[in-house]
């Protein structure tokens, strides 16, 4: 059924949890860094990450006013026996007009040592079972938190202060639901108001993602970053390409645009 890019509503963190509830373990939209840093292979590992990371977005939703979260949803066929429609992928786009703000920005995303700051956005009947066993051994969250305060310390290097843009963050559709179209339309989404108000889009892309950014015009800035997470128990490398979107530059180039 065709896919359709709606605003995402604090309602629909329900349906975005309870992804983890059928299905393959981590067939959801949770976003990275945690595939890396909190991998899931059970049920109750996939259903407790779940709780954990959308709750984080959902209070993101709630008191973050830059926030433009949107989702995808493959529309029901009339006469479904079900009314909601699936959500395949979801987005979180923020606008800041007056300029990134680094000090404000900076804490958002760092997963808590306990449980409780999670509490008042975990949807109703998360158990308490679930809930005791956080932080779980499969999560790594130094290793979560060292990620996102390296990409986001990073930003007062290459996002130029006070000057209005948007940036895109959460991009995620499920696995079962990949290439469909679903990021493209999000990535489409964002690109368009970007356009409408003559203003940049910034991201940072991981290494799986970044051709696909390419190919909506976004350039690389700066070299690529890689971080190293050898510290942290992992033999491997994180790596984040700083990427930007410049709709004047698009249309002098007669690159692709996006009204
Ligand atoms: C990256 C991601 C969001 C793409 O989602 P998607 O809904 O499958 O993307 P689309 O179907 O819109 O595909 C967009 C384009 O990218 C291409 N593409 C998608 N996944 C690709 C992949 N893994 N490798 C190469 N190309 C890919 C598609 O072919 C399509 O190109 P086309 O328009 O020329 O055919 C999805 O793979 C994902 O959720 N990955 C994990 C989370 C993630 O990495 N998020 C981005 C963080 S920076």
């Amino acid at each position: 059924m065709p896919l359709q890019v709606l605003p995402l509503s604090v309602s629909d963190f329900e349906q975005l949890v309870h992804h983890a509830d059928f299905g393959e373990p981590g067939d959801d939209c949770v976003a990275p860094p945690n595939p890396v840093a909190w991998p899931v292979t059970t049920r109750s590992e996939a259903q407790l990450r779940a709780r954990c990371a959308f709750s984080l977005q959902k209070r993101r939703l709630l008191c973050d006013p830059t926030v433009h979260f949107l989702k995808v949803v493959d529309k029901k066929e009339a006469g479904s026996n079900t009314d909601e429609d699936d959500i395949i992928a979801v987005a979180r786009w923020h606008h800041y007009p007056q300029g990134y703000e680094y000090n404000l920005e900076a804490t958002w995303e760092m997963a808590p040592e306990t449980i409780t700051p999670l509490l008042p956005y975990m949807i109703d009947e998360t158990s308490d079972s679930l809930l005791s066993s956080y932080p779980p051994p499969n999560f790594n969250l130094a290793l979560h938190n060292y990620i996102l305060s390296e990409r986001d310390a990073f930003r007062s290097q290459w996002i130029p202060q006070q000057k209005p843009c948007w940036l895109l963050m959460h991009l995620a559709t499920r696995p079962s639901n990949r290439m469909r179209g679903a990021a493209s339309l999000l990535i489409r989404w964002g690109l368009a108001k970007a356009t409408e108000a003559n203003e940049p889009a910034y991201l940072e892309a991981g290494a799986t993602a970044r051709p696909i950014y390419e190919k909506f015009g976004f350039k690389q800035v700066g070299e690529l970053r890689k971080l190293d997470l050898g510290f942290y128990g992992l033999d491997a490398y994180f790596e984040l390409s700083n990427m930007k979107y410049n709709p004047q530059e698009a249309i002098s180039n007669g690159e692709p645009t996006y009204l």
